[in-house]
């Protein structure tokens, strides 16, 4: 396990104290770390495939609301590296074959939301499979898709698995996209290694049966994610860019697809290679209401998740680990820095609510933070998306702890 060594120097909450990035030096003010999340607020025409994904005012003024919120490091929700290949409209894309999303684009945004200190990397996100919607996207996938899924009921053609030239293509698409975010003035860009999108559909072998070097053994299964690190390093000499990795252990519950301890060590030193200032971890039991129910599969998530960080935490020597997955509390979020689980509390629905949590915290204004009354993960996860909407275009974001205001959410959401 990495030695935090500025967690107990400072005296004072522990949340409120900097933390110097191992390989690029780069520090954060403090230990809040906003999660990635999908803002949808870019730009999205669906005549002119080229006037998409370009970023907007309001996704620039929602990074300027979450930089003056204190957050230490911000995430942006995910950057799509294909445009034929997206998580949702309104993503925000960099994309080789669109030329137009420039580093001057982007650039305003990094600087909103670094104007007060923070760190910004951008998510960098294909979601091979999983792009939506249906009929805009193409279809591809790494080898085979799960025996139940998303798509287990689907009428469409399966999906193509990809070929050797197009995995070389998808790591320079990655690359472009990184190189863009460093000349726009990003800190670094943390790879999206989670909930099922591209870089896990070949990690687990439930989605990867490949014969060839990317399949197999678990190296070959890693083979992908690797060398998308090892090409930005070689794009990017600066050692001062940020890399971040993010996983979800309940990608890999399924016996199937689950990590060894063995596994999960080797892909924590591999990240060491190269230079991984920070791994992001989600997926304990925690992540959602209904996981708080005490059921067997909910004991059995909750206690693979702590297996698989602890594995994964016991090969880290240097590299950084923030820990999320519905942290409400400040008590609990000092315990876990204290503790040495994560030296970042990540956190995200809670800061749709409240951006300037972080400074609310650390200047003792609260303990807690608003409660969500929204009675399922679906509809929490919409209705964070509305609030992140209502920052961006400068309005109030509805308060979901009031029972009339989720009342009336839920008899009107919709999906976006
Ligand atoms: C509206 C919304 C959008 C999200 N989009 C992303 C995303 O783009 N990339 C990602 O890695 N995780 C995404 N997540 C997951 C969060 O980053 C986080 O891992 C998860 O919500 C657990 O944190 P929380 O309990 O504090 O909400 C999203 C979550 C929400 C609520």
């Amino acid at each position: 396990m990495p030695v935090d060594m500025t967690a107990h120097a400072h005296g004072g909450d522990i949340l409120s104290q900097p933390v110097q990035l191992p390989y690029s030096g780069k520090t954060a003010k403090n230990r809040f770390w906003k999660c990635a999340m999908t803002e949808r607020l870019c730009t999205f025409s669906e005549m002119d495939e080229v006037d998409r994904g370009r970023p907007t005012k309001q996704y620039e003024h929602l990074y300027e609301v979450f930089g003056n919120g204190g957050a230490g490091v911000i995430v942006t929700g995910n950057i799509m590296v294909q445009r034929r290949f997206i998580e949702a409209k309104g993503n925000a894309i960099i994309a080789l074959d669109l030329q137009s999303n420039d580093a001057a684009s982007f650039g305003v945004v990094a600087e909103a939301a670094k104007r007060t200190g923070s760190l910004i990397l951008g998510q960098l996100c294909h979601p091979g499979y999983q792009a939506s919607p249906p009929g805009l996207s193409e279809r591809i996938c790494v080898s085979r898709l799960p025996a139940s899924g998303k798509d287990g009921d689907s009428a469409d053609p399966p999906p193509t698995p990809l070929t050797i030239q197009q995995i070389e293509e998808l790591r320079d698409a990655f690359v472009y996209a990184a190189r863009i975010l460093y000349d726009a003035g990003f800190d670094g860009v943390q790879l999206h290694a989670a909930y099922g999108h591209l870089f896990t559909q070949f990690l687990s072998a439930a989605t990867n049966s490949r014969q060839d070097l990317y399949g197999g053994s678990f190296e070959n299964r890693c083979r992908f994610l690797l060398q998308v690190l090892q090409g930005i390093r070689e794009a990017i000499p600066d050692p001062t860019f940020v890399l971040s990795v993010k996983l979800n252990s309940s990608d890999f519950i399924q016996p199937e697809s689950g990590f060894s301890a063995v596994e999960a060590r080797y892909i924590g030193q591999q990240l060491e290679v190269f230079r991984v200032d920070v791994l992001e971890l989600s997926g304990g039991a925690y992540e959602f209401p209904s996981a708080l129910k005490p059921t067997e599969i909910n004991r059995q998530r909750h206690s693979y998740y702590e297996r698989f960080a602890e594995d994964i935490t016991a090969s880290l020597t240097r590299t950084l680990v923030t820990v999320n997955g519905a942290l409400r509390s400040a008590a609990r979020m000092r315990q876990i820095v204290e503790s040495g689980k994560g030296s970042f509390v990540g956190l995200a629905r809670v800061l749709c609510a409240e951006p300037d949590l972080p400074n609310r915290i650390m200047s003792g204004k609260a303990e807690d933070a608003k409660d969500n009354k929204i009675p399922s993960a679906g509809y929490q996860f919409l209705g964070a998306i509305y609030q992140l909407c209502a920052i961006g275009e400068d309005t109030e974001a509805s308060d979901y702890s009031d029972e009339r205001t989720v009342d009336s959410f839920m008899a009107t959401a919709k999906w976006i």
